[in-house]
């Protein structure tokens, strides 16, 4: 798995869930698999055991760039690093410097992350290891499948996986001679959009399968509304693209175990959720009000998720009893008007404008409803956290959404409250639905209950990629 964040070591929203869970779900099922990061200091530092493996000298710009073999901590998963000074090692995030601009040489920090799998799928950066698949995820990694289809020919096979297609990785053309590729790919039949450098078609046009995080956003960015200008391109994949549907890490996601929250629980002893939810609102100065219905939200604050709806609905809600509280980071106006309705709501609503993992746990487990109204949404993660703790999912019916959370209309597999058009009003109308299924709590219980024993393992999804990598070698190797 060739990827650019992975948690806990480095993360800024779903995808380094994923890369932390599904190559241990596939390790438990017998595959050897192995990581590939960019040496950032949080990996660098964290790395069990790490030793070189190979020097491969000056390349993109870094005079001095190294492989290095290590463990991931707390698991027995190999990690490879790449330990690149000059590109990696330095304070800030991991495509953003500490003031919020992207780094000005992302496109040879990532280049370098597809370069180094490429030479590892061939069979020339670890003698000792070569793998059958080379697995890119998102733009960030997805040069290796252009390395791979044009320099160093491999019995591997390539997936690439689009976590949000959104991001595409996009460069000025002038800055093509650096990645040594062939001028004929510089078309937009190659890696040319609109005449800049996209990483992500590098992965849409030279994998041999594409993935995305979800059937039905697999369908959507075939289509011209979701495509993000690149919906030709994967329509002309046909039958390459396909989506299988993350899990969670029920490790660190589960109400039972979880060290985070002041009391566990689970779906028979569900008093341990209503402690929750009194500490929550002691923690978060709101009302101590036990029949309130308080909705969540952690979250990026950005128009994808639909935050703007859900201030808008705002003032429609809060007479009717609903508290909210949100933790995110985005968008500085968003982060503004949130702020701004916590100081008119004191009490009723409450914002926390920062990133801490602790405290999204706590949020998921002592809220009533956990709000994901966004306009698209690949997978989106922590609808699944909330039904995992019976905190009962507000989402838009759009993407990963959909495949996850079926409306109470349904009765006998109703999870969570589901709207359709991006507007205040069909959110408010949801919202609506459930505080009156919420003032009858055995009905509540029941909704809760659907949803804590949904399946949301890694296990079939890790097997659904397993099939898919056969697939794509027979295809490779012939026969
Ligand atoms: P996306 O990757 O599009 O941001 P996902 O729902 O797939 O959305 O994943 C978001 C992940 O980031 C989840 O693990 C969520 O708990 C976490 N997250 C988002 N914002 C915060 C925050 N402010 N504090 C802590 N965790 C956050
Ligand atoms: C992206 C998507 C999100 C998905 C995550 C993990 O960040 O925005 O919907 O859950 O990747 O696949």
């Amino acid at each position: 798995h060739v990827a650019a964040e992975v948690f806990p070591l480095v993360k800024t929203g779903g995808l380094a869930d994923v890369v932390a869970a599904l190559p241990v779900a596939q390790a438990e099922q017998g595959a050897d698999v192995r990581l590939l990061l960019p040496g950032y200091p949080a990996i660098i530092e964290s790395v069990q055991g790490a030793r070189a493996v190979i020097d491969i000298g000056a390349c993109f710009g870094a005079l001095r760039v190294r492989l290095l073999l290590g463990r991931m901590p707390g698991t027995a998963l190999p990690v490879y690093v790449i330990d690149a000074p000059y590109l990696y090692r330095r304070a800030g995030g991991p495509y953003q410097a500490p003031d919020g601009e992207e780094w000005p040489d992302n496109l040879q920090r990532f280049a370098l992350l597809g370069w180094v799998a490429a030479h590892l799928a061939a069979d020339d950066a670890d003698p000792a290891w070569v793998p059958d698949i080379v697995h890119a995820h998102d733009w960030h990694a997805a040069m290796a499948c252009a390395f791979v289809a044009e320099h160093l020919p491999t019995r591997a096979a390539s997936v690439f996986t689009v976590h949000n297609l959104a991001f595409q990785g996009l460069f000025p053309m002038h800055d093509w001679p650096l990645l040594g590729l062939a001028s004929r790919l510089m078309s937009p039949s190659g890696l040319e959009y609109h005449g800049q450098l996209s990483f992500m078609k590098a992965g849409l046009k030279f994998a041999d399968r594409i993935t995305t995080v979800s059937p039905t956003y697999a369908q959507e960015i075939a289509t011209h509304e979701f495509g993000c200008g690149l919906d030709g391109v994967i329509r002309g994949r046909g039958a390459a693209v396909s989506g299988i549907l993350n899990g969670i890490d029920e490790a660190v996601w589960n109400p039972a175990t979880d060290p985070a929250i002041p009391q566990r629980f689970d779906a028979e002893r569900l008093a341990g959720k209503a402690a929750c939810k009194r500490a929550l609102q002691a923690e978060l100065d709101l009302q101590p009000d036990a029949e309130a219905l308080l909705l969540v939200v952690v979250s990026r604050l950005t128009a994808q998720k639909g935050m703007d709806l859900l201030l808008a609905a705002l003032p429609e809600l809060l007479p009717q009893g609903v508290q909210l509280a949100v933790q995110g980071t985005g968008d500085p106006a968003l982060e503004a008007a949130f702020r701004m309705a916590a100081q008119a709501h004191p009490g009723r609503v409450q914002v926390h404008i920062g990133y801490d993992e602790a405290r999204a746990h706590r949020l998921v487990a002592g809220g009533d409803m956990i709000a994901v109204p966004s306009r698209f949404e690949p997978c989106g993660l922590t609808q699944m956290y909330g039904l995992r703790y019976g905190t009962v999912p507000l989402v838009r019916r759009v993407g990963g959404l959909a495949d996850t959370v079926p409306d109470v209309a349904d009765r006998a597999e109703g999870a969570g409250f589901v709207f359709e058009p991006a507007t205040p009003q069909a959110l408010a109308q949801a919202l609506q639905r459930a505080l009156a299924l919420h003032r009858n709590p055995s009905e509540w219980v029941s909704v809760q209950r659907r949803g804590m024993a949904r399946p949301l393992s890694w296990r079939p999804p890790a097997e659904a990629y397993r099939a898919l990598y056969l697939e794509a070698l027979r295809e490779r190797r012939g026969g």
